[in-house]
């Protein structure tokens, strides 16, 4: 168990990603205050941890060396945020994500927190210029953007405002890896992050391809669940270069040209309107109709699947 004298950790918003990530960071031993605007919010948190640690437990797969009482023992809720980050070494604030709130929050943090505690924010897809910029302590500021559902898919984007000190990357950094996640340092801070803009690629591609009549949209999503998605579980496109030939310089001496001849090929920006909204509507309703039991089915299915995939990435470790 990490020692109290680390320090806790205070989770600012208790919707899905707050609670993911007091589950995390109980996990990793640490002590964790969840607060939000609404008590209520807090009390149901609370009591959705209970029993999805207990499930994760029954099943098997509760993370990290505790048990599920242990870590259940390590959060708390707190109604006053002042008194929740007293002594804090981490605060991941996750409240909707919306600027002029999370502007709110964190100038309200700067006036309370001490030079020690990191700041983060969840923020999916706001700059940390926009969000942290004037601040008082925004060298201690930090973007990690986890990805949903962060207890099965580990990664999370670290984004540092261009006043970040280096410590607080790499503190928050290894704070990540002792929780179990896997961070990256995204190195300069651009829209969209990482994840992000390689997934607007994918979907633009396959909306082009819907669109112009090339595959169907099931069939455009297999290929990426019985094809590309296969392989990226394990490896990157770029190891996969490597792999695909006798290294990336031979793989770039064999494939460049073809890479960049299709790549002309692609079309402007789509609109994602219209009849190919349709059209791609109607297959993933035929697959998964869209009234909330069904989709809640589905999203339950696709957790089962993440889990067990984050079971087998641990067993197979790296050569
Ligand atoms: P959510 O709507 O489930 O939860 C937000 C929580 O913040 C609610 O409990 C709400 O009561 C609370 N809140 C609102 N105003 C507050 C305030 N002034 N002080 C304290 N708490 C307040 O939202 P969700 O989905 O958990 O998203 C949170 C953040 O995480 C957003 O920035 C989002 O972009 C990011 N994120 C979300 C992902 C997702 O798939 N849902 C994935 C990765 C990041």
């Amino acid at each position: 168990m990490a020692s109290p004298a680390a320090g806790g950790v205070v989770i600012v918003g208790s919707g899905l990603i707050g609670r993911s990530w007091a589950m995390l960071f109980a996990s990793g031993g640490f002590k964790v205050q969840l607060y939000d605007v609404e008590q209520q919010q807090i009390t149901n948190t609370l009591e959705n941890i209970r029993k999805e640690m207990k499930l994760l437990e029954q099943s098997g797969s509760l993370k990290g060396s505790l048990s599920a009482e242990q870590q259940l023992s390590l959060i708390s809720g707190c109604g006053n945020l002042a008194e929740a980050v007293e002594g804090a070494m981490h605060i991941q604030e996750c409240v909707p994500e919306n600027l002029e709130l999370k502007k709110k929050i964190f100038a309200q943090l700067d006036r309370i927190v001490d030079d020690r505690v990191i700041l983060s924010s969840s923020s999916s897809c706001l700059l940390p210029s926009k969000l942290f910029t004037g601040l008082a302590h925004v060298k201690q500021c930090i973007v990690a953007h986890p990805v949903n559902p962060p207890y099965y898919v580990p990664l999370v984007e670290l984004i540092p405002h261009p006043e970040t000190a280096p410590a607080t990357m790499d503190r928050t950094y290894a704070l990540m890896r002792k929780i179990g996640q896997s961070p990256v340092r995204v190195l300069k801070e651009i829209d969209g992050f990482v994840l992000n803009r390689l997934q607007y690629a994918i979907i633009s591609e396959a909306w082009r391809l819907v669109q112009e009549g090339i595959v169907s949209p099931n069939d455009l999503d297999l290929v990426m669940s019985d094809g590309l998605g296969m392989r990226y579980a394990f490896i990157g496109p770029l190891e996969t270069m490597h792999l695909n030939a006798e290294g990336v310089v031979s793989y770039c001496d064999r494939y460049s040209d073809g890479m960049k001849r299709v790549l002309k090929t692609f079309g402007p920006v789509p609109e994602f309107s219209g009849a190919t909204v349709e059209k791609v509507n109607q297959d993933m309703c035929m697959k998964v109709p869209d009234d909330p039991e069904h989709l809640a089915a589905r999203r339950q299915w696709r957790d089962d699947c993440l889990m067990k995939l984050a079971q087998l990435k641990s067993q197979v470790q790296p050569q």
